[in-house]
């Protein structure tokens, strides 16, 4: 099965689930993330559905978005979930996430960060460096419990991605060559206080072929011979996240093709080892629209730019990634007085767009909503220009709720204070 969204014109006008955006937009203000909860549930139950003929476990990355609604909406659907911080720690626990069900990734866990996943029971912690070992066992050692961990190796694979989300390759900072793996994993087999649960790896982002996959699960299944043959056993295999979208033209595999590809592997390679899947993208990336308002129009011989409320600290992936994210009007015209527009923000840098030569029938005061951006939308932006973060709404069938509030003035200046008269 492939993925849909629920996000689509109903008269000519633009609507999330039952409920028009402009509603939306005339009820809280633009700019705004809009998600819709009905795409949410189906992305996670196909990606889930989609392993449903081998053990495995879907532990949703939080860092794509980490509201709290958002993480209301996959613990009651029974998802594990991927943090990289105590942040995220604290969040997934308010939103009665189950902590065994939790693996912690990431190249620099502090000590605090480690104490409180440790305390709150964690399911995995995945360790990245032989320093972060050392690191776990005294800190678990204090506090007098054995550290579930499992080592993130490097397979060393091309994921064919934006070099800045391609985090497989020999030269990247995560994880472990295969021959410092090994030495970090007989290290750990000796330690009194942890308990060697997996071996993990991530290899990009926004991958839309399966071959990458592939191949590093076979690497990885190569490397757990290796380990045996150690005397090293292991109870899980962390495949990552990583499975990519359409946003414009790209033609990923469908979760059922990325899931069959992989058990095939599994199951050729007789491993029947539990897999743990991180999606992060895959589950929340298409279900979230950012909905902006034209403020300007500035027509010109060379360039036309229509400038909107929304900037690169709203949504940052244009202007980091050259991400390409569709942008439509919320209500369609009829007219034909169409024009090529760069969409850009308010804020001061040449970066801040959102679209590059978008074919649009616009005016000043419409709005636009620009597509697939719940998955590292928000969860990247920032206050940047002493803009205020946006409000978020997350629309259930007819009804939608405000699922964090626009931030305000006294709000962004709350814990700064000015030098002593
Ligand atoms: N697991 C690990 C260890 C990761 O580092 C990541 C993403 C994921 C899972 C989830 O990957 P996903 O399924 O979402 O592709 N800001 C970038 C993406 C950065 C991804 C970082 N790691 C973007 O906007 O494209």
């Amino acid at each position: 099965m492939s993925f849909v969204d629920y996000f689509k014109y109903v008269d000519n006008q633009y609507y999330g689930e039952e409920l028009s955006l402009s509603e939306i937009a005339a009820k809280v203000g633009t700019p705004c993330y809009v998600y819709s909860r009905a795409t949410i549930e189906r992305q996670w139950r196909v990606f889930d559905s989609a392993f449903d003929s081998y053990p495995h476990r879907v532990c949703y990355s939080v860092k794509a978005n980490s509201n709290l609604a958002v993480l209301d909406v996959l613990t009651r659907l029974g998802s594990g979930f991927d943090i990289v911080s105590a942040g995220e720690l604290h969040r997934v626990m308010r939103a009665g996430g189950d902590a065994g069900k939790i693996v912690f990734s990431g190249v620099g866990k502090s000590d605090t960060e480690l104490c409180h996943a440790l305390k709150a029971g964690v399911g995995c912690l995945n360790i990245e460096s032989e320093s972060e070992l050392h690191r776990i066992q005294a800190v678990a050692q204090e506090l007098r419990v054995k550290a579930p961990i499992s080592i993130r190796v490097n397979p060393d694979v091309d994921a064919n991605t934006h070099p800045y989300i391609a985090t497989g390759l020999r030269d990247s900072k995560f994880g472990l060559g295969a021959r410092d793996a090994e030495r970090v994993f007989v290290l750990a087999a000796a330690m009194p206080n942890i308990e060697i649960k997996g071996i993990a790896c991530h290899i990009g982002s926004q991958l839309t072929e399966t071959r990458p996959f592939i191949d590093s699960l076979e690497k990885l299944i190569d490397f757990i011979g290796q380990l045996a043959r150690v005397g090293i056993g292991l109870s899980h295999i962390d495949i990552g996240g990583g499975l990519g979208i359409i946003y414009h033209n790209e033609s990923p595999p469908t979760p059922d093709q990325y899931a069959n590809a992989l058990i095939n592997v599994l199951k050729r390679r007789k491993c029947n080892l539990p897999i743990i899947i991180q999606p992060g993208r895959a589950i929340v990336g298409n279900a979230g629209v950012l909905l902006t308002r034209v403020e300007y129009l500035k027509m010109s011989s060379d360039r036309n730019f229509a400038v909107v409320d929304a900037g690169m600290n709203d949504l940052l992936r244009p202007a980091l990634y050259q991400g390409f994210h569709e942008i439509l009007p919320v209500r369609l015209s009829g007219s034909s007085t169409r024009h090529a527009y760069d969409i850009v923000g308010p804020v001061c840098e040449s970066a801040d767009y959102l679209g590059k030569g978008r074919v649009l029938d616009i005016g000043e005061g419409d709005l636009l909503v620009v597509r697939s951006v719940g998955a590292y939308g928000f969860s990247m932006s920032s206050e940047y220009n002493s803009r205020l973060r946006l409000a978020e709404v997350m629309i259930d069938r007819d009804k939608y709720y405000v699922i964090r509030k626009r931030q305000t003035v006294d709000q962004s200046m709350e814990n700064e204070s000015l030098l002593p008269r």
